[in-house]
């Protein structure tokens, strides 16, 4: 056999071993916390992925009133969301903290950088293999609006 077909085997063993212990090492269990590599490139993606497809959305007009808005919004908020961002969004639940990935904060910077038009996109339609619902069925786009402007408020102390 010539030379370079023996190297060629050796590679391509090599290759298939490496790719034999990653596959072992694999796991499906959501309780180790994803690293920060992978949240840094997952959340890149997501945001360039939610900004893209707003932008080709259409966005019904904001209700009239922001104060009244934010305060149903707030009711909204604790039946359907608190359950994993936490009651008043003011730290994830107990359960928002073992998905993968994680649940933001969303008071955080990363989430506060989103334009309301984002917002209502992500909670309109929710983000695909993680755990964020999309809440088209279950909401009027008044409602979203009313999720918008109360996930907005945690912007300032509340
Ligand atoms: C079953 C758990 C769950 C529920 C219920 C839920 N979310 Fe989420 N949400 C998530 C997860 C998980 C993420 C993070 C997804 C990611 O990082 O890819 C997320 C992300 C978000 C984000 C985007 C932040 C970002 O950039 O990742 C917003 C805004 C949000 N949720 C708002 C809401 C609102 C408002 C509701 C209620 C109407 C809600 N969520 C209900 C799990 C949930």
């Amino acid at each position: 056999m010539q030379k370079k077909y023996i190297w060629l085997i050796v590679v391509l063993a090599c290759i298939i071993l490496l790719l034999a212990i990653a596959a072992s090492n694999a796991s499906v269990s959501a309780q180790p916390a994803p690293g920060r590599f992978e949240t840094w490139i997952a959340n890149r993606v997501k945001g360039w992925a939610i900004r893209r497809a707003a932008a080709r959305a259409s966005l019904p007009p904001p209700p009239a009133s922001a104060a009244d808005a934010i305060r149903r919004g707030r009711g909204l908020f604790n039946m359907e969301c608190a359950f994993c961002h936490g009651h008043n969004g003011l730290k994830p639940s107990a359960v928002g903290e073992s998905m993968y990935p994680r649940v933001l904060n969303l008071s955080s910077p990363q989430v506060q950088a989103l334009s309301n038009r984002d917002l209502y996109w992500v909670i309109q339609n929710g983000i695909r293999l993680s755990g964020m619902p999309g809440f088209a069925q279950m909401n009027s786009s008044r409602e979203i609006w009313e999720l918008v402007l109360y996930t907005r408020s945690f912007n300032h102390p509340h």
